[in-house]
């Protein structure tokens, strides 16, 4: 394995941000590794000084130059941090195609940069169905201070002309979840980046990641420019940590040079400090290295949850683009990552792959009689705790439309079916007591309908 060596840069503090390592690329021989080898070991490598295997967290502040500018990589926290660059590094050796990460204080703070970098009157085309928080952002902030003009389109149905036909001269980006939160549609990657690359204004195309991580899909091997996650979510794992990144690809092309994006967007951090802690820096890089076995354990839960729910009485519709069944399921699979076909078609027995395969670790359901009973399900569960955000061991549930989603105006969201939605956060504990909990909680709503004759939501 290499180990980059630290390298001095003057210009870190005073005139720009330090990443405390000459280049973040990856050498030929960590190109090799697996998934997980890389997960456990880039970024990870025993300490030089003391040979501790788990590197110590840096939590100072600033560091001794030797003269005036001349220092080991690092001058002030703010600029860079030993800790956050080895996050880093882990975090480029995930995202396959990657060359550079920054990490950020939340995965709203790279939002928010990335935005910015895009400078005043830009016109972004977002996906319709978009995070809330992103969704506030794009109208609520970047529309208010920087005249950013976003036009909101369903990128999973509309043809190749009406997304043509939505963009502008001025239009910089686009962003994309796929699969969107909460709703979970697809949006065609690889196609959005073929009519980019097509339009005058030559948009980057972004990719919010978050709900698959690396570990299900590689959206930088289908031609993003950008891809961001809020660690918060599966990357960390254990929802003790708030934090983001933003990922570009290794090689730049004729119409977008990533090293200066990637230098403008620590520019940009450097200016208004959306950085993480050291300490959360060391405890995302911790959870990183288990995504995979996580990963694995999310989406086979999920699976046989979403499994589960088609079969109940109480229960009207099932989304999990995993599922056989599920309308897009052949782009789920097209888009998965090299390493998790690789899990799909070797790791998993035949008989646990008959109704679809593992996609990450979110369902989303309809029960019977809308948003209050959905609300009600919810205090009848015992292991699914009642809860916003997702990702972490534990299994969450919540009702998107009261609360992550709160923020998009109810006719939007009636238009986008985010009403009376359940959506679960499928943890890691045994399947059989997930499945358990939703049988008895479903079971009991279906008894309370029995008894009141049927079930209306003035009836919980
Ligand atoms: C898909 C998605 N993107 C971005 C974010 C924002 O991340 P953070 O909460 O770390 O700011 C969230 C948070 O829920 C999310 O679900």
């Amino acid at each position: 394995m290499t180990i980059l060596t630290s390298t001095a840069n003057a210009n870190g503090h005073a005139n720009g941000p330090s990443t405390g390592l000459k280049h973040q690329s990856k050498s030929k021989s960590e190109l090799n590794f697996g998934f997980s080898t890389r997960a456990i070991h880039i970024g990870s490598e025993p300490d030089p000084f003391t040979g501790a295997v788990i590197a110590p967290i840096n939590l100072s502040t600033t560091f001794k130059q030797d003269a005036v500018g001349v220092h080991k990589g690092f001058e002030y926290s703010r600029s860079g941090n030993p800790t956050r660059a080895a996050l880093e590094r882990t975090l480029v050796s995930l995202e396959v195609g990657a060359g550079h990460a920054v990490a950020f204080a939340s995965g709203s703070a790279a939002t928010a940069t990335i935005l910015q970098s895009l400078g005043p009157n830009t016109h972004v085309l977002s996906v319709n169905d978009v995070y809330g928080g992103t969704f506030r952002y794009l109208t609520n902030v970047a529309n208010v201070t920087m005249g950013t003009e976003t036009t909101f389109l369903d990128l999973e149905n509309a043809t190749d002309d009406e997304i043509l036909g939505a963009m502008k001269e001025n239009t910089k980006l686009i962003w994309i979840e796929s699969p969107t939160n909460p709703t979970l549609r697809l949006v065609d990657l690889p196609r959005i980046v073929g009519l980019a690359r097509k339009a005058p204004s030559k948009p980057l195309v972004l990719v919010d990641n978050t709900f698959l991580s690396p570990f299900y899909a590689s959206p930088l091997l289908q031609g993003a420019d950008i891809v961001i996650h809020s660690l918060t979510k599966y990357i960390n794992g254990h929802s003790d940590v708030i934090m983001g990144a933003a990922i570009l690809p290794s090689s730049s092309t004729l119409d977008h040079d990533y090293d200066d994006l990637a230098k403008k967007l620590r520019f940009l951090q450097n200016a208004h400090g959306a950085v993480p802690s050291p300490f959360d820096c060391w405890l995302a890089q911790r959870g990183a290295k288990t995504l995979s076995v996580r990963m694995k354990a999310h989406g086979f839960n999920a699976l046989r949850i979403a499994t589960f729910l088609t079969s109940h009485p109480a229960v009207e519709h099932v989304i999990y683009p995993g599922l056989a069944s599920h309308p897009r399921h052949a782009l789920a699979r097209a888009s998965l990552s090299p390493h998790a076909r690789r899990f799909i078609d070797t790791e998993l027995v035949p008989s646990s792959l008959a109704h679809g395969v593992p996609y990450g670790g979110m369902v989303s359901f309809r029960v019977r009689g809308g948003t209050k009973v959905a609300g009600a399900l919810l205090t009848k569960l015992k292991l699914f705790t009642l809860a916003e955000s997702l990702g972490g061991v534990e299994s969450l549930a919540e009702v998107p439309a009261q609360m992550t989603h709160a923020t998009i105006p109810l006719a939007q969201r009636e238009a986008l079916g985010i009403e009376g939605l359940v959506r679960l956060s499928c943890g890691i504990e045994e399947v059989e007591d997930l499945v358990e909990d939703l049988r008895r909680a479903l079971d009991a709503l279906q008894d309370e309908e029995n008894g009141s004759g049927s079930l209306t939501p003035s009836d919980v």
